[in-house]
C-alpha cells in the first residue's frame, strides 16, 4: 500500500507523458523487483553516484522509478523500439533499418553515457541513462522481450490464464508475478516477493550468482538476450498456442524461471553499475 502510493506519487510528479497501460516489459513490479534486488547489491562508490543522480521525491529508492521509461513511450517516440529485441533480427535494424536500436543497443548505448559521470561538463541527463540502463536490464532477462517477431513475443497469442483473457506476453509481464506474490506472501505486498527471490540468491543459487555478474565490459547484453530466447522456447512458448488456457501446471514450473530472470536481472544490474561507477 505505502510502495504503490509512493510509487505513484513519484510517476505522476517526475513524469507528465500519459501513463500507457502496460505494452512491452516486465509489468510495474517487476521492474521495481529488479532494481531493489540491484541497489541493495551495489558498492559503496556506485551507491553513491546513484543516491546523487536520482530525483529527491524517489527517497533513494531506484526501484521507484525503474518503471518510469514505460511511461515516456510517447513522449521520448524514439525510445520504444528500445524495449525489445526481435527474434531473428539480432543485429537489431528497426524498421527504418537503423542498426543497434534496440534492447541490447540500448544497454550499451546507456552504459557508455554513464561512463562520462566523471566528466564536468555533462553532455547527457545521467538521471535517465541511469533509468534506462535499469529498466532495460529488466527488459533483457524477460524472455519474451527476445520472442520471435512474427508472434510480437507472443502479444498475438491469446491465451487465457485461468478465467481471465489475455495474451502470453502478457503472462510473462505481469500474471505470473502477479499469482507469485501470492505464495506464501502477502498478496498487496511486493517486499515478501523481493525478500524471497533475495533468499534463493543468497541460498540455492549462491554457487552460480558471481558467475551471473562476469563480464569482460560492462555488461554483456548479448549473453542475456541469448539465454532470453532459450528460456522463451524451453518455457515461455513450450505447449502455449493461441486459445491455450494457461492454469496451475503453467503457473507452478514457470514461477521458478521468473524469479531466476529477476534475480539475474538485479544481480547483472549491480554489477554493471558497480563496474561503471568504480
Ligand atoms: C541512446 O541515447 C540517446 C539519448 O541520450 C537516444 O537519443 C538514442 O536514441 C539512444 N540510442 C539507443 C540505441 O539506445
Ligand atoms: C533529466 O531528466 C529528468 C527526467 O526526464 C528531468 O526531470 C530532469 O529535469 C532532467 N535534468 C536535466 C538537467 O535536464
Ligand atoms: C499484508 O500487508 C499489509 C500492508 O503492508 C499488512 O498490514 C498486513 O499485516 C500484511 N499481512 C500479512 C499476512 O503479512
Ligand atoms: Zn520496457
Amino acid at each position: 500500500m505505502e510502495n504503490s502510493k509512493l510509487l505513484h506519487a513519484v510517476l505522476i510528479s517526475f513524469s507528465l507523458a500519459f501513463v500507457i497501460p502496460c505494452g512491452y516489459g516486465w509489468g510495474f513490479e517487476g521492474h521495481i523487483a529488479v532494481c531493489r534486488i540491484a541497489q541493495a547489491r551495489l558498492s559503496k562508490a556506485a551507491a553513491a553516484v546513484v543516491t546523487k543522480l536520482l530525483p529527491a521525491s524517489a527517497k533513494n529508492d531506484l526501484g521507484v522509478l525503474c518503471p518510469w521509461p514505460d511511461q515516456v513511450k510517447l513522449r521520448y517516440r524514439w525510445s520504444s523500439s528500445l524495449h525489445f529485441i526481435n527474434t531473428p533480427h539480432r543485429d537489431c535494424k528497426d524498421s527504418n533499418g537503423v542498426k543497434g536500436n534496440c534492447l541490447a543497443g540500448a544497454i550499451n548505448n546507456y552504459t557508455t553515457e554513464l561512463l562520462t559521470y566523471p566528466n564536468k561538463r555533462q553532455q547527457y541527463n545521467l538521471t535517465e541513462a541511469l533509468l534506462f540502463l535499469s529498466h532495460f536490464m529488466g527488459d533483457i532477462h524477460q524472455p519474451l522481450h527476445v520472442g520471435y517477431t512474427s508472434d510480437k513475443g507472443g502479444n498475438t497469442i491469446k491465451v487465457k490464464w485461468f478465467n481471465r483473457a489475455t495474451n502470453l506476453h502478457h503472462v510473462w509481464d505481469t500474471d505470473i508475478i502477479n499469482k507469485g506474490k501470492g505464495v506464501g506472501g502477502n498478496n498487496s505486498n511486493i517486499d515478501a516477493f523481493i525478500i524471497k527471490i533475495q533468499q534463493k540468491i543468497n541460498s540455492q543459487w549462491a554457487k552460480q550468482v558471481n558467475g551471473w555478474g562476469s563480464c569482460n565490459t560492462a555488461s554483456c547484453p548479448n549473453v542475456y538476450a541469448l539465454e532470453s530466447i532459450k528460456a522463451a522456447c524451453q518455457w515461455a512458448y513450450k505447449g502455449v498456442q493461441s486459445g491455450s488456457i494457461l492454469k496451475d501446471d503453467y503457473f507452478q514450473t514457470r514461477l521458478p524461471v521468473v524469479e531466476l530472470r529477476l534475480a539475474q536481472a538485479g544481480v547483472r544490474l549491480a554489477a554493471a553499475l558497480n563496474r561503471i561507477f568504480k
